[in-house]
């Protein structure tokens, strides 16, 4: 794929203090655009000063949401080489969304290709501080004018990209999920395992809830019988109990994290049973009570593997083990983020280099 570069006349003020970025709150210098239509086919890659769109108010995506999302991010080493994890794996669920939401696809390599010139031009922005790195943000919206309900012939796919921090003001310390009883966030047969906006339209409601009484987010359960447990607004979610460790399988309505296939794999390979299922939440809470359920943890691009220090559901808390990070929790962190950030050796052939820093 040719990209055609026009490289920004006004570059921006980097930010001076690297540990207060937050997360998606500042943007690079640039973007990747690239076209779908009127033609049949993806055309016109180009990358650009970082800047706003001109669309047409009856654009498809304002009134239907056509649109969806990925979430990756690059890392600055300690000897200063860029590099991203597993976007090969960002590039085929974006297929997969792109599938569901009957969105043409882009084809993985030039999915690769985009991120890794858009990153390479941006490279100063890739933050040097411990922690922190590029979150970069590839999406494609329909924009074809009118207000018929049907497929868009014609789309954007944009790549734009944010140095951030770490996604919880909690950083690494454990947080409080909220086990949500009333509003579900999928259902077989709907779109929960794709990375659509409109599954996190659908979730902001709950979460607000949450958070005003001081939960950092919310656990979804399944949407037939709200029983058992799926996923976290932005992360999947692993509950280790009497040894063993459970998550959801990815059957349609859970997201297939990049980082939850990482972390089960990573897993596995240290001894544990992983089991992908349905695990009830009155057996979670049941742990609890009896002092079984030994770690929580959520794992996801933004939030890397995240501790949960208490769950609440229908009026009763349980506690985790004792309000710290747990033994396992913290060994996959340490793990992932060693990978990423070059600290470790990469075995599993997950990390793609972007350039020197
Ligand atoms: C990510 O982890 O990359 C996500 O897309 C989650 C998002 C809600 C921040």
């Amino acid at each position: 794929m040719e990209i055609k570069i026009t490289r920004s006349k006004n570059l921006k003020a980097r930010p001076a203090d690297e540990s207060k970025l937050g997360f998606g709150k500042i943007f690079t210098d640039h973007m990747f655009l690239m076209t779908y239509g009127p033609e049949p086919e993806w055309h016109d890659a180009r990358i650009v000063p970082y800047g706003p769109f001109e669309l047409d108010p009856a654009c498809v995506v304002f009134h239907y949401a056509q649109e969806l999302f990925e979430g990756l991010k690059a890392y600055r080493t300690a000897d200063n080489k860029i590099q991203l994890f597993r976007p090969d794996c960002n590039a085929a669920r974006m297929q997969d969304s792109c599938d569901r939401m009957c969105i043409p696809p882009i084809p993985v390599d030039d999915f690769i290709q985009a991120v890794k010139t858009l990153v390479e031009i941006d490279k100063d922005w890739v933050p040097h501080t411990d922690g922190a790195s590029l979150y970069i943000r590839p999406y494609i919206f329909a924009t074809d004018v009118g207000l018929g309900v049907h497929a868009s012939k014609n789309y954007i796919f944009a790549i734009i990209a944010a140095p951030s921090g770490a996604y919880y003001a909690e950083g690494i310390n454990p947080v409080r999920i909220y086990v949500e009883d009333e509003y579900i966030r999928a259902a077989p047969g709907l779109t929960g395992h794709t990375k659509c906006g409109g599954n996190y339209a659908a979730s902001i409601k709950a979460g607000d809830l949450a958070e005003e009484k001081g939960f950092a987010q919310v656990l979804w359960l399944d949407g037939v019988e709200k029983k058992y447990v799926e996923e976290v607004g932005s992360m999947n979610i692993f509950f280790k109990i009497d040894g063993k460790i459970y998550t959801a399988a990815c059957t349609g309505t859970v997201l297939p994290g990049v980082t939850r296939r990482s972390g089960i794999e990573l897993l596995k390979d240290w001894g544990y049973d992983v089991i992908e299922g349905k695990l009830a939440i009155a057996d979670v809470m049941e742990a609890g009570r009896n002092g079984k359920l030994e770690e929580v943890f959520g794992t996801g691009t933004a939030a890397v593997v995240s501790p949960v220090k208490e769950l609440y559901w229908k009026g009763e808390s349980v506690n985790i083990g004792d309000g710290k990070i747990g033994p396992v929790t913290q060994k996959l962190y340490d793990t992932m983020t060693g990978i990423q950030w070059g600290r470790l050796p990469d075995d599993k052939n997950w990390i793609f280099p972007v350039c020197e820093g």
